[in-house]
């Protein structure tokens, strides 16, 4: 693969375990290299941030160069590909600009706040022919790969219910507090849970109609409960960022099929089988924001590779569908059909 250099944009807390990623490269010998970091904060270059998903680990800025200010970084900066770890409210802004520069873009999830952004941001990515990828990380985590192939190979039978869920506290890391704020963060039910909606659109596709239910704090629909109607069975998914601080971080998914139930608690995934045995499955393992970012560079540096995993469209799709989540929990659960 020729060499790739990226910029990143937004240097908090994600971004640091993005940043995990390109390490990797650098061990494994592949060449996509960091050159280079923007962040408005310049304590952000030294700081190490706990989220939910843990403490950054500690890291070297070695080799990197360090700016505050865009417009710098992209005038004496040489690089193809930026990797945007912005707050959510300034996705749909960044990537375009990011295109109109010329630049292929990774963007964080969820790619906009609302459906209409998300297409603006298709449209300027074709507009320049440049490529856009957004990080729903989970379509490229073994433990949800492991699942995708059960149910891809109907391994233990029809699925009768599905069960995922995405629990923490509200995130207080924030910059300027952006999770806090409904209009900068779309709440749980686009920040956190847009994840198992993500997955359960990747695992079965559109369902037929959906409804939810939400309950309102800080945020609007802090806590969502959501159920997804297919035909033949319901997967049901449950988001919260109503938890009291201390609460640790919990995501996993029950999904019963007609000859077994598959559970991933912690990073644990059971089996229990029909006969009444069960085991621990053998998932492997992978840095998923790596995984995500080396199909982007692919698809840069090799004409003949196509992202068919995890396309922009689809990424709009997931925004669009929170949306009707949240429609609906606005009338106390009503069904709406899709
Ligand atoms: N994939 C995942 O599992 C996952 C997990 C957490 C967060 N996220 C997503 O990642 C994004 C970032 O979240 P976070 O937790 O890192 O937020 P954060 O607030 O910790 O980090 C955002 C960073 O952007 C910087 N910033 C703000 N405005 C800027 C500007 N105009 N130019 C340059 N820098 C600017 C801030 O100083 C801050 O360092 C969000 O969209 C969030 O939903 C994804």
């Amino acid at each position: 693969m020729k060499e790739i250099k990226v910029a990143m944009l937004g240097f908090g807390g994600i971004a640091k375990s993005h940043k995990r990623a390109y390490e990797l490269f650098e061990k494994e010998g592949t060449p996509i290299k960091l050159v280079a970091i923007c962040d408005i904060d310049p304590e952000q270059f030294t700081k190490v941030q706990e989220i939910n998903l843990g403490a950054a680990h500690p890291y070297s800025m070695d080799g990197i160069a360090t700016y505050t200010d865009l417009n710098e970084m992209l005038s004496r900066e040489d690089f193809e590909m930026v990797d945007i770890c912005l707050p959510s409210y300034l996705h749909k802004e960044y990537t375009i600009r990011m295109l109109e520069a010329g630049k292929h873009v990774m963007c964080e999830k969820p790619m906009a706040l609302c459906e209409a952004d998300c297409k603006e941001m298709i449209e300027a990515a074709q507009k320049h022919g440049k490529k856009l990828m957004i990080g729903q990380c989970l379509r490229f985590e073994p433990q949800y790969l492991y699942l995708k192939k059960l149910i891809d190979n109907n391994t233990f039978g029809k699925v009768r219910y599905v069960n995922m869920s995405r629990i923490s506290a509200l995130p207080l890391w924030g910059f300027e507090r952006w999770f806090q704020d409904t209009e900068r963060s779309g709440g749980c039910a686009m920040d956190l849970h847009i994840h198992d909606v993500d997955m359960i659109r990747f695992l079965f596709g559109e369902p037929e109609s959906v409804s939810a239910v939400a309950v309102d704090s800080i945020t609007r629909w802090q806590y969502i409960n959501s159920r997804f109607f297919y035909d033949g069975f319901v997967a049901e998914a449950t988001g919260s960022w109503l938890e009291p601080q201390g609460h640790p971080f919990k995501a996993g998914y029950r999904v019963n099929f007609e000859h077994a139930t598959v559970v991933l608690e912690g990073s644990e995934i059971t089996v229990y089988s029909e006969d009444g045995s069960s085991y621990k499955a053998e998932y492997g393992k992978a840095n998923r924001m790596a995984e995500e970012i080396r199909l982007l560079a692919k698809t840069i540096t090799e004409p003949d590779a196509v992202n068919t995993v995890n396309t922009p469209e689809s990424a709009a799709s997931t925004v669009a569908l929170v949306e009707a989540l949240r429609r609906s929990a606005d009338l106390c659960g009503a069904k709406i059909d899709l």
